[in-house]
């Protein structure tokens, strides 16, 4: 697998540097929830790796929803435009934390957010762990973001091509 990877670009140590961090700040930020519920809304399949690394720097009490997008058909590293999304969570009246692996197009977290608000939730902050540097991915809002990186396919750490290469424990380029 890893003679497939051009680079890795960013390594296991980092990523857990940089995900302890986001449980850091988004401990902070909902310490005065109080008793209102938030939900944990994980964008499968790509946020698989990040959600149950993430979760464990969450130590308040907080319910894990999980939900379906894809916005790729067959070997593409192209995003579709319109992604499908599976089931939605159950969020009335919680505070949301919707955490995706990576802001691309920004078209799944953009569509995700828009279905949740129409689900009357009391908040929604969203949380992603890469951001590709693009003006698409810029303007969506995304009140925590892992890592900024240049416009390249990535891979590892639950992101995939073709549905290989989640397991790689690093985020790698490759160049299908
Ligand atoms: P967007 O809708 O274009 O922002 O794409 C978001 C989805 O496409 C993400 O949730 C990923 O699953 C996938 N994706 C976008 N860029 C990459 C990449 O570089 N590697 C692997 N998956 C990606
Ligand atoms: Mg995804």
């Amino acid at each position: 697998m890893i003679q497939d990877i051009d680079q890795i670009l960013i390594a296991r140590g980092a990523i857990s540097d940089r995900v302890r961090e986001l449980g850091e700040a988004i401990t902070k930020n909902l310490e005065d929830v109080g008793e209102h519920e938030i939900a944990l809304v994980a964008v499968m399949t790509g946020s698989l790796i990040f959600v149950a690394d993430l979760m464990r720097h969450l130590p308040m009490k907080i319910q894990i929803q999980l939900m379906t997008a894809s916005s790729y058909i067959g070997k593409s590293t192209k995003s579709n435009n319109d992604p499908m999304l599976g089931k939605l969570p159950e969020v009335k009246g919680m505070h949301v934390l919707l955490v995706d692996d990576i802001l691309d197009s920004g078209k799944t977290l953009t569509r995700i957010r828009t279905e949740l608000e129409q689900l009357q939730p009391r908040s929604i902050q969203s949380c992603v762990l890469l951001r590709k540097k693009l003006d698409s991915a810029m303007h969506v809002p995304c009140e925590y973001v892992g890592f900024d990186i240049e416009d390249e396919f990535v891979v590892g750490y639950g992101l995939d091509y073709d549905g290989y290469y989640r397991n790689l424990p690093d985020i790698g380029i490759i160049s299908p």
